[in-house]
């Protein structure tokens, strides 16, 4: 049976590979995507949505613009990594798609309390929507089966030292989902680093006639100019997918479940820490009591195992198995 799933995206290269994914693979039931300022405003998120739709050959699914900024930081993107119109310069076709007339809280809510099963929220993006569906219709949460967000990280970050961008973007969201109660599973950087394609792979992609091959193969080997004119290197990473990926391949990865919570203060504002201690802690001794959430947190992911899913799943022949 199909995993009914909402993805809250940012779009953004690697929201646009997810997105891909998600529409392709047959264990996967996207009832409809919500849109939050992240990569780019939000408006162009909203556009570039309804353009990757077009190149995945979706059907008519509802996709709701959601925040334009994050709870209480000011509006920021991420440019610098994918590019100004957030797909690094790869021009999708326009569309003739419309987004919902509601807004991504009230979408979420529609399909979460219409849904004859609970539904999975796969936040890839800054957690605005997501916290303010929480505190605007709490009576949501039992209706959640989980939450599966790419964000954080137990080790570096990439945003800060110390803060993954989705987190740091906007703290106070991930905090309040953190603390919802709901089944929460972190795809942070440590396994969002480790799977890519190879370019070779890529540029095959991307000279295939079927339009979702060439959208991925352009997608993975975009150039973002950097700094100075300096070209981005070829990373091929598949980033955001790899948490729509361990939806139907769990086994791929290595999970902890471990204490996590979110710094709002300071150089670590938007850090997510991960507690690995094999012990009990000091903390109340030292007065340093916090507030955490139990979070299954992938540490290890087999990445030639995913990278294959993923090429198998958007590369796969849908005339032919849909027969
Ligand atoms: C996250 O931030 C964005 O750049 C990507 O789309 C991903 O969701 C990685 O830190
Ligand atoms: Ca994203």
């Amino acid at each position: 049976m199909s995993i009914p799933v909402i993805l809250d995206v940012d779009t953004g290269i690697d929201d646009a590979l997810a997105i891909a994914f998600a529409i392709r693979h047959p264990d996967i039931d996207v009832l409809g995507i919500t849109c939050v300022a992240g990569n780019a405003p939000l408006p162009q998120v909203v556009d570039n949505t309804l353009r990757v739709l077009d190149a995945a050959g979706a059907p008519d699914l509802p996709v709701a613009a959601g925040a334009v900024r994050p709870l209480i930081a000011a509006a920021r993107t991420s440019a610098g990594v994918h590019g100004d119109d957030g797909l690094g310069g790869v021009a999708l076709p326009p569309t003739g798609r419309q987004p919902s007339p509601h807004g991504a809280v009230e979408l979420m809510r529609g399909l979460i309390l219409g849904s004859d099963r609970p539904v999975t929220v796969v936040a890839l993006a800054p957690q605005t929507n997501l916290a303010l569906l929480l505190r605007t219709h709490p009576d949501v949460t039992d209706r959640i089966e989980r939450i599966v967000f790419m964000g954080g990280s137990a080790g570096p970050g990439n945003a800060t030292a110390v803060a993954e961008f989705n987190v740091w973007h906007d703290p106070e969201a991930a905090a309040i989902v953190l603390a919802a109660g709901i089944p929460t599973y972190m795809y942070g950087l440590d396994v969002f680093n480790a799977v890519a394609i190879d370019h070779a792979v890529a540029t095959a992609l991307a000279a295939e006639d079927e339009p979702l091959p060439r959208a991925v193969g352009m997608l993975l080997d975009h150039r973002v100019a950097l700094r100075d004119g300096e070209g981005a290197e070829y990373t091929g990473l598949i980033g955001d997918a790899g948490a729509v990926c361990s939806l139907v391949d769990p086994g791929a990865l290595r999970t902890e479940v471990r204490p996590v919570r979110v710094e709002l203060a300071g150089y670590a504002r938007g850090q997510t820490v991960v507690d690995r201690r094999r012990f009990v802690g000091e903390d109340d001794l030292h007065g340093q009591a916090a507030d955490w959430a139990d979070v299954e947190v992938a540490l290890e992911v087999d990445a030639a195992r995913m990278a294959r899913l993923f090429l198998d799943t958007v590369s796969r022949d849908v005339a032919r198995s849909e027969r």
